[in-house]
């Protein structure tokens, strides 16, 4: 929390995004105090460009956005928490819409890049360096709507320095955040091969996980992509190298971003955050997100979750939201054909109830 900052105040003064809209009538936090750390905010590298990357990548193109406006219903001076902000494609169409933003993200990279992209709307946007599990931090509340696009975005696969790409060689790091938590070749080296097989298991749905967990570590284990690759190749049959590579890297980013413990309790602390009535919008991309999600909002839309036959629930069920879409809406064709990724996407929605 402490490497949390106010990214208005960052700035130094001036027009900047945060103390424009801090004067607006209406505002729901205490400006000063808008990201309850940030008085101890230090300087992480927002603001600054590592190597040119930020500059050169593509803009990562936001999914299902249309579908995402629907859900979360956008309007003049209605307030969006983006929890992961990205590029800010899908903040950038509910602030066209008349509303604000509060963006969050945990890779200063990617703060740097929507700074610079939505600067036009600086009077109607806060950008804070956090994780999404801190969002209970936030000193805003009565918010309309909380959105949540999972995963890595092009600005990351695309850098090779981070290490998420089975394509490229690089460090093998994979830390959304690298100003903090450990590299996943370090993850590598102190994982026994029990708790590897199980991530790869669980996380990645990858098949033989053993045999792979002892692929890797037999390698050293590996501390740069390529030798991850080049470690698990003999692994699967050459025509199932690439699907297989894609979940090993997963579960592995998922590991070292501690994904799953911080996806419950940001989602968790979207709900404190919204006004009655206020919805909370999800973009999972594969099967573990989709349980995750799907779980958190039976439950807390008072469905018991307890494994059958269990005398007394123990699950915590509670009637504070509204589940809009207990299945997951999917993307488009047309979409799909335009955006690989939209592919696996699937949009879940959640509506606080009174009280
Ligand atoms: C799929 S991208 C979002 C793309 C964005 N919707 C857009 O339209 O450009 C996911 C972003 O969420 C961020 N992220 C992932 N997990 C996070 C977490 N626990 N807390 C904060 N940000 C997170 C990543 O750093 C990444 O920038």
């Amino acid at each position: 929390m402490d490497e949390g900052i106010w990214f208005g105040a960052e700035a130094g003064g001036g027009a900047s995004a945060g103390e424009e809209h801090a004067q607006a009538p209406g505002r729901r936090g205490n400006p000063q105090a808008f990201f309850n750390a940030a008085g101890s905010s230090e300087s992480s590298g927002i603001g600054s460009s590592d190597n040119g990357v930020e500059a050169r990548v593509p803009l990562h193109q936001p999914v299902m956005a249309e579908e995402v406006l629907d859900l979360l219903r956008p309007g003049s001076g209605r307030l969006l928490v983006d929890a992961t902000l990205g590029d800010g494609g899908h903040a950038l169409a509910w602030l066209k819409a008349g509303g604000d933003v509060v963006g969050v993200d945990r890779d200063p990279a990617a703060l740097s890049r929507a700074r610079a992209r939505l600067k036009e709307w600086s009077g109607h946007l806060h950008l804070v360096h956090a994780n999404f599990s801190e969002l209970g931090s936030l000193a805003v509340e009565n918010v309309d709507a909380v959105l949540f696009d999972l995963g890595t975005s092009r600005l990351q696969i695309e850098d090779k320095a981070r290490g998420f790409s089975y394509l490229d060689d690089g460090p093998l790091d994979m830390r959304m955040d690298r100003s903090r938590g450990t590299p996943a070749f370090r993850v590598l080296r102190d994982a026994t091969e029990q708790q590897l097989s199980q991530w790869l298991s669980e996380l990645g749905d990858v098949p033989t996980p053993r045999r792979v967990a002892r692929a890797i570590l037999r390698a050293g284990p590996p501390s740069s992509t390529l030798g991850l690759v080049r470690a698990t190749e003999k692994c699967f049959p050459p025509r199932r190298r690439i699907k297989n590579l894609a979940k090993i890297f997963q579960a592995l980013r998922m590991v070292v971003n501690r994904e799953q413990e911080e996806l419950s309790r940001g989602l968790a602390a979207a709900v404190d955050l919204l006004r009655d009535g206020g919805r909370v919008g999800v973009l999972t991309y594969h099967s573990g997100e989709e349980r995750r999600v799907r779980r958190f909002l039976k439950r807390e839309s008072g469905m018991c979750i307890c494994p059958p036959g269990l005398p007394v629930c123990g699950c915590g069920a509670r009637e504070r939201l509204r589940f809009l879409r207990p299945f997951g809406k999917y993307a488009s064709t047309e979409e799909v054909s335009v955006n690989p990724r939209a592919r696996s996407a699937r949009l879940w929605g959640g509506e606080k109830n009174a009280g």
